[in-house]
């Protein structure tokens, strides 16, 4: 099995990352021009999973990238998108970890999100990490003819939920060295 590794997107993934866009998003996949400004974006952040060799090409299993205005207190996730071949592996949990710690730091104390009214897995997935439902927007999904449901959560709840469950589903060498870390 390749190792995978999270990192910043840079603009050389934009070819991995709009494969799995369309993967995934077929009748609403977001354009090159929106993924390039997202990565390129000094308010937001985006991370993917690498699990190419050192020097080669980039190959991705997936990617998130939260937004966080220095300043407004409130932060967006604006995508995320797991290979099917590694999904309920804890790596979505661990990119918005990580994104969500990234936003505290720049002041952020709530979190928000627009998920697919029919996107059952990402709606257990957020459920699992604090989120809780505010508002429908009709429509919000023209292409698929979906609504979105509005969600919201405190930063600090999605983190340390985050760190349970990962903490949680690690095996005993990684709970001690996660240990270790903290003390
Ligand atoms: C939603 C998605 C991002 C989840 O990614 P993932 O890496 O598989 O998620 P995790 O492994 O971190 O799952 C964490 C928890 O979420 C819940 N969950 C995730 N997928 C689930 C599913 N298919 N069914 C039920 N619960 C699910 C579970 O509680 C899971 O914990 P568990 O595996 O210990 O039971 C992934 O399925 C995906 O990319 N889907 C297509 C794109 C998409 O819908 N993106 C969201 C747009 S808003």
């Amino acid at each position: 099995m390749p190792t995978l590794v999270i990192r910043e997107a840079r603009q050389d993934d934009l070819a991995e990352l709009m494969r799995l866009e369309r993967e995934s998003f077929p009748l609403d996949a977001w354009s090159d021009t929106t993924m390039r400004r997202t990565i390129a974006s000094p308010h937001s952040r985006m991370l993917v999973i690498d699990t190419s060799e050192p020097g080669t090409e980039p190959a991705l299993r997936g990617y998130a990238s939260v937004l966080a205005a220095q300043g407004s207190g409130e932060a967006d996730v604006e995508t995320i998108n797991i290979d099917p071949v590694v999904r309920r592996g804890g790596w979505a949990t661990r990119l918005l970890a990580e994104l969500s710690t990234w936003a505290a730091e720049r002041g952020a104390k709530q979190l928000f999100l627009e998920v697919r009214a029919n996107g059952d897995a990402a709606i257990r997935l957020y459920e699992s990490l604090t989120f809780e439902e505010i508002g429908r927007r009709a429509n919000y999904y023209r292409a698929e003819g979906q609504d979105a449901i509005v969600m919201r959560a405190s930063i600090q709840d999605v983190i340390a939920r985050a760190e349970q469950r990962l903490t949680a589903r690690a095996t005993e060498p990684e709970r001690e060295a996660m240990e270790n870390m903290q003390s």
